[in-house]
């Protein structure tokens, strides 16, 4: 999709990180937002910081993990612009953290909620709509985390493989039942943002968050530097729309995602076992066979 100018973004996830860098790209695009998140004090922040830019953005509270939340973002949009031309399921969290045996049923249903349940709704929300439009592009927030597994985050790196999948499927289905419409899936490294903090948002009807796990303080912190070296969201952002211009559906910011998949495919082939590669630092941390 090359004119943006007017069309309509509709952006998961964006008070905050990658979510408000698409938004202020979008808006520095001249098109018209809807800026969806949970988070409803600093939406409404990220909103206005839109708004004083002279762009047409409105704010949505929405809860991503629930589908008549979803449904009613769709409608609102709709409703307000009559088009959506850009989808950004962007919204996700960190999620449970551990040793995969140790995680509760409610750190998995969280994570699994927002980072993939939210796609599954969004595509029966909007994926009708827009296929009538004959025009669009859906841009999905998976992680380098989806290409090769990380240890101690197996929700996290469950859901975004997930994400990359489906992306996978609906870009092929897509380009059988409606050419017109684009599918992009962003896959970065670190990116300098709030997601090590992503418990902020702990829904309280899942009951008591998860007991962090032992060094779960220590994890966080490693995390929160990793983070802050890691990419500006606005680099993840302007990949982002250089991909949606040119039709190319693998986001990769940095460069760290095909080096994980390269390792993945590598292990693949050599028959070995998973080694802990790379985004933490050069080290391999895994057996070898
Ligand atoms: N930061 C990274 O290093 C990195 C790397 C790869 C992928 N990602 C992905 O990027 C996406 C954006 O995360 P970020 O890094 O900008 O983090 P962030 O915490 O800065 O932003 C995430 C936003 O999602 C919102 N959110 C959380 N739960 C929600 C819900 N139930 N409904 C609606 N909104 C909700 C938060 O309020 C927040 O504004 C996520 O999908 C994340 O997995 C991030």
């Amino acid at each position: 999709m090359q004119e943006l100018s007017n069309k309509v973004a509709v952006i998961t996830g964006a008070a905050s990180g990658i979510g408000l860098a698409l938004a202020k790209r979008a808006a520095s695009e001249g098109m018209r937002v809807v800026m969806a998140d949970i988070e409803a004090p600093a939406l409404a922040d990220a909103v206005a910081e839109i708004q004083a830019t002279g762009a047409n953005a409105i704010g949505v509270v929405t809860d991503v993990a629930n589908e008549a939340s979803i449904q009613a973002l769709a409608d609102r949009a709709f409703e307000e612009f009559g088009a959506v031309h850009m989808l950004c399921n962007n919204a996700g969290v960190s999620g449970g953290g551990g040793p995969s045996w140790e995680i509760p049923d409610n750190a998995w249903q969280w994570t699994f909620g927002v980072n993939l349940w939210s796609v599954v709704y969004a595509l029966r929300a909007f994926i009708p709509r827009m296929i009538e439009q004959g025009e669009g592009h859906v841009v999905n927030t998976a992680s380098s985390a989806g290409l090769k597994t990380l240890p101690f985050v197996a929700p996290y790196a469950a859901t975004k493989h997930a994400v990359v999948a489906i992306s996978e499927a609906l870009c092929i289905e897509l380009g059988m039942f409606a050419p017109g419409l684009g599918v992009s899936v962003l896959c970065p490294g670190w990116v300098d943002t709030k997601i090590a903090d992503s418990d902020r948002n702990w829904p309280a009807h899942l009951g008591e968050p998860q007991t962090p796990p032992e060094g779960g303080d220590d994890m966080r912190e490693v995390s929160r530097g990793l983070l802050s070296a890691g990419i500006s969201p606005s680099v993840a952002a302007d990949a982002v729309f250089a991909a949606v211009n040119e039709g190319r559906f693998w986001v990769f910011p940095d460069g760290m995602g095909p080096r994980l998949a390269h390792a993945r495919i590598d292990e693949i082939d050599g028959g070995t076992l998973p080694v802990m590669t790379e985004l933490f630092d050069d080290t391999d941390y895994g057996r070898t066979n």
